[in-house]
C-alpha cells in the first residue's frame, strides 16, 4: 500500500466521523427542538393565538361606533395603602396630648374636672371649644392654648374628641 493511499483511507475515515457526528448533533437538535417547542404544540390554536397576541399591533382604528371595550386602556389601581394607626378615643387623646397642661393648670390652662375654671368657656358651646382647640386660642393675651395641643399629627375628629371628653369630665 502507498503513503498516499494510507493517508486517503485515513482521511477518508476522519471525515466520515466528522459527517457521522454532525448528522448526530443535527437530529439530537431536531428531537430536544420537538420536545422542548412542541411539533403539536406549534399548530395548537393556543399556540397561534398567543403568536397572534405577541405581534399584535399597539395600537388601533376604529371609526366612530365601533369603538372596542378592550381598546380603552385598562387602569390597574394599586391597593391603598392599610391605615397604620386607627383612631384614638377623646380619652386616649387627652391623655396623651392634652394632660400635659389641662392636667394641673400648666400656662393658665382651664384644669379638667374644674367646673368653674369651665363654666364659662362651655357656655360657648361646644363647636367654638372644638375649633379653639382646633386652630389654637388665646383668650386673655397672657395664655396661649396652641392648635391640636401642638399635636399636629392628630385628626380633627381625634382632636374633637378629646374635647367632648373634657366637656364631660368639667360640668
Ligand atoms: C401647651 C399647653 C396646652 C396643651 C398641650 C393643650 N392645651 Fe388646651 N389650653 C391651653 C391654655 C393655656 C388654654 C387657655 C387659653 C386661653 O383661654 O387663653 C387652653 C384652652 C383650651 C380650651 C378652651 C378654649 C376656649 O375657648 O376657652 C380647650 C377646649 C382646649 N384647650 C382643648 C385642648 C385639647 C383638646 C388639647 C389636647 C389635644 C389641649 N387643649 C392641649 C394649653 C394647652
Amino acid at each position: 500500500m502507498s503513503r498516499d493511499q494510507k493517508f486517503f483511507d485515513m482521511y477518508s475515515l476522519v471525515i466520515g466521523i466528522l459527517a457521522a457526528v454532525s448528522l448526530a448533533i443535527y437530529l439530537l437538535a431536531t428531537k430536544v427542538s420537538d420536545l422542548t417547542e412542541g411539533v403539536y404544540l406549534r399548530d395548537a390554536d393556543e399556540y397561534k393565538a398567543a403568536i397572534v397576541e405577541r405581534i399584535r399591533p399597539v395600537g388601533g382604528v376604529y371609526l366612530p361606533g365601533e369603538e372596542h371595550a378592550a381598546s380603552a386602556p385598562t387602569v390597574e389601581t394599586p391597593a391603598g395603602p392599610e391605615p397604620v394607626a386607627t383612631m384614638m378615643s377623646g380619652p386616649q387623646v387627652y391623655n396623651t396630648a392634652c394632660l400635659a397642661c389641662h392636667g394641673a393648670g400648666i400656662g393658665g390652662a382651664p384644669v379638667l374636672g374644674d367646673a368653674t375654671q369651665w363654666a364659662e368657656r362651655i357656655a360657648q358651646g361646644a363647636s367654638v371649644l372644638k375649633k379653639h382647640a382646633l386652630q389654637g386660642y388665646s383668650g386673655s393675651g397672657s395664655s396661649f392654648m396652641p392648635p391640636k395641643g401642638g399635636r399636629l399629627d392628630l385628626s380633627d375628629a381625634e382632636v374633637e374628641g378629646a374635647v367632648d371628653y373634657m366637656i364631660s369630665e368639667s360640668q
